[in-house]
């Protein structure tokens, strides 16, 4: 059906679709047209059936036009060309090869309600062993059959609708670069463990094919045959648990925190002014309530701080006590500020702040949000002062100060 095909761009893919199909035999001439002729020269001088021609005399009597140049040159390449395809009177057919271009961006491309036929190739193809999907327009099934006979020689050739083209082109059309980084990375591992270069390289892309062919033959899932070789407590599975901890696999991402996250966000931003106005409504109820304890004061500016932040000092104690006593009540606080949490060390801020380290370690951080309550603040007021006298009631130091034999600070 196709004796003369013709090639526009004989570069990775264009040169490897046109091997494919020089050894299927169907083509008598293969018209190959490069911008840099001479890569089609050399290509023409390797393919039987293969003729160095022009994008013009291709555009003019190929059977099949393959467009085998980079999608942001296509118009480029075929603005000149719409001329010649708009006076010819046989049929034709447009193949494009290019990443992200429909056969309706192609048909408007050259203004013409042509046949298109749409493949997705990889690299693979140049040695037999690549895949390429294909779907066509305004092309008859007979006519789709024997371009799949044509270009068969790539590899696998599996038809597929149009919409899936762009999913197909991320799995196997990109996929040869993904496979090229892992075998060099695994390569690399080998190599800093001290294996030869070439033997690391040679060695990871027979494993990659082995274990491809392995999917292939067998029809196991390939979580079956992953699964076959981590031995309980072995090395391959603390491999594979690494690789997914480090991202090997994007759906390994926790998607429902991510989201939870996001709706999250949205809704703070939404009902932030109304959120911030009765958060420092609670803050304030607070700040004066325990502002009365003697030898107590309140860290940082009183009006000018985070809705939620409440910050006391307390003479005498030891802000851990305190926050263990305050758990026992089924309140969560915190001692110094957020930059000092999980250490026993006063908060570096508050001892910046002109806080003494004494009163520093005696200090309380409580965060307030739009789901406390009311009832919240009284558990609160209720528990602080009783704590806190309970604590210095405990203390020599603060018998020391109340005896007079110390000064207080606060
Ligand atoms: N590479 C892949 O793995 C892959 C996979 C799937 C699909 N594709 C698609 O295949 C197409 C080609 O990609 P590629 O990787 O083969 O790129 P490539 O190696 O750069 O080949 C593009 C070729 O087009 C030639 N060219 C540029 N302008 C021309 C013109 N006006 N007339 C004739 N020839 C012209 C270039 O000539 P020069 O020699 O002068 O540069 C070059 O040889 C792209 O649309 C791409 O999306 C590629």
């Amino acid at each position: 059906m196709y004796q003369t095909i013709g090639f526009i761009g004989t570069g990775n893919m264009g040169s490897a679709i046109a091997k494919a199909a020089a050894k299927s035999g169907q083509a008598e001439t293969i018209l190959l047209a490069n911008r840099t002729p001479a890569k089609a020269a050399a290509l023409a001088a390797e393919l039987p059936g293969g003729t160095l021609s022009t994008n013009e005399e291709i555009a003019r009597t190929a059977k099949l036009i393959f467009l085998g140049v980079k999608p942001q040159m296509m118009q480029l390449v075929l603005d000149p060309l719409e001329p010649i395809l708009r006076k010819r009177e046989d049929r034709f057919i447009l193949v494009t090869m290019a990443a992200g271009l429909t056969c309706d961006r192609i048909q408007d491309m050259v203004d013409l309600d042509c046949p298109v036929i749409r493949i997705m190739p990889n690299i693979p193809s140049a040695i037999g062993a690549g895949v390429v999907q294909y779907c066509g327009q305004l092309v008859t099934v007979e006519e789709l059959d024997a371009f799949a006979a044509l270009i068969a020689p790539a590899g696998l050739v599996d038809p597929v609708p149009e919409s899936l083209m762009d999913a197909a082109s991320a799995v196997s059309g990109c996929g040869p670069a993904f496979a090229y980084l892992f075998i060099e990375a695994l390569a690399d591992g080998g190599v800093a463990c001290g294996l030869p270069r070439d033997k690391a390289v040679s060695y990871a892309a027979q494993m990659l094919e082995g274990a491809a062919r392995m999917v292939l033959e067998n029809g196991k899932h390939p979580g079956a045959l992953k699964d076959a070789v981590c031995s309980p407590g072995g090395t391959t599975i603390q491999g594979v648990r690494t690789l997914e901890e480090r991202g090997f696999r994007a759906g390994t991402e926790n998607l429902p925190a991510i989201l939870g996250m996001a709706a999250a966000l949205d809704d703070a931003v939404a009902h932030m002014a109304e959120n911030s106005a009765y958060v420092a409504s609670l803050r304030d109820a607070l700040i004066e309530k325990l502002s009365a304890i003697p030898h107590a004061a309140l860290n940082g500016d009183r009006g000018r701080r985070l809705p939620g932040n409440v910050n006391f000092c307390f003479e005498g104690i030891e802000g851990e006590s305190l926050l263990l006593l305050l758990d026992d009540r089924g309140i969560c606080a915190s001692s110094g500020s957020a930059c000092t949490s999980g250490s026993l060390d006063p908060s570096h801020v508050l001892l910046s702040i002109g806080r003494p380290h004494e009163v520093a370690h005696g200090s309380l951080r409580l965060s307030l949000c739009e789901e406390n309550t009311e009832a919240d603040i009284d558990a609160i007021l209720k528990a602080v002062p009783e704590i806190v006298t309970y604590l210095r009631n405990m203390s020599p130091l603060w018998k020391d100060k109340v005896s007079g034999k110390r000064a207080f600070v606060l």
